[in-house]
């Protein structure tokens, strides 16, 4: 096996374990942060059934936002659809056989990378063009879009232009989750590809990112509005 796939394919497992440990990590962290106060925003459910659907809304059609802005609303529902599907079109370099709902969906799934690029390239200009957008955005704020961005754009030079063996990569990322380590193609752009998705791996429990599994976990979005029927108690309120 070639030195360059037994670096790569420890990169992976090390980027696997931080980003699998530090997911786990950070949630952990959330749930065992005690929310002390009633602070659900109003107009808010008043049984858990309208709690979980209000919270779907948001995780599936971002509603508060759309409410807010529409035009932040349409670039960032694209991205994050189009981040889904990418996600959803790249299982089929982890299973063999591939399902056939995924072989189905995956000439038309082609076009989500071109939505995220071009999605990340416009929350992009927000940030700079809005200003007072601009005016709060930080680094971390442009790093993960330049970051996703190149992620988006080496993915599709592979597919459009510079036409990697797909075969080689789908040997070798079979090879990392059967634990039967395979030789990584040595292919300049796939090796770009691979390595920003290890910096992703590796950035995102440290990052806003974790707003992914963060979201289950806001008390202004959980909690049931029903303080008028039953006294809450901070748990740790001397009485
Ligand atoms: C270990 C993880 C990954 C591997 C092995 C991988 C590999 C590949 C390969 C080989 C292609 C070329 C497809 C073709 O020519 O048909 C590709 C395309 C692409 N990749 Fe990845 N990739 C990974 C993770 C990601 C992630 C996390 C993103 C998310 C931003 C991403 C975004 C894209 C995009 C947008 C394309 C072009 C469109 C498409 O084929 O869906 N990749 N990737």
């Amino acid at each position: 096996m070639s030195a360059l796939s037994v670096i790569f394919i420890l990169l992976f497992y090390a980027a696997s374990a931080v980003f699998l440990g530090g997911f786990i990590l950070k949630v952990y962290g959330y749930a065992s942060t005690p929310a002390p106060l009633k602070i659900p925003t109003t107009p808010a459910p008043i049984t858990k059934s309208g709690v979980a659907l209000r919270l779907a809304g948001e995780v599936l059609l971002f509603t508060s936002l759309f409410k807010g802005n529409k035009w932040t609303w349409l670039g960032g529902y694209a991205f994050h659809a189009a981040f889904a599907v990418v996600i959803f079109r790249h299982l089929r370099y982890f299973i063999q056989p591939v399902p056939d709902l995924m072989a189905y969906l995956n000439p038309t799934g082609i076009w989500a990378g071109v939505v995220l690029l071009g999605a990340a390239g416009y929350l992009f200009a927000r940030r700079i063009y809005v200003d007072r957008v601009y005016y709060i955005s930080s680094g971390a704020d442009y790093f993960i879009l330049i970051l996703i961005g190149l992620i988006a754009g080496t993915g599709l030079l592979m597919k459009f232009v510079t036409r990697t063996d797909v075969m080689g990569v789908k040997e070798f990322t079979l090879g990392l989750v059967t634990f039967s380590p395979a030789n990584m193609p040595a292919d300049f752009m796939f090796i770009i590809h691979f390595t920003l998705v290890l910096a992703l791996m590796v950035y995102f429990p440290f990052s806003k990112l974790m707003h992914l599994g963060g979201i289950f976990f806001s008390p202004t979005r959980n909690q049931v509005d029903d303080s008028r029927d039953h006294r809450h108690v901070n748990p740790w309120a001397p009485t």
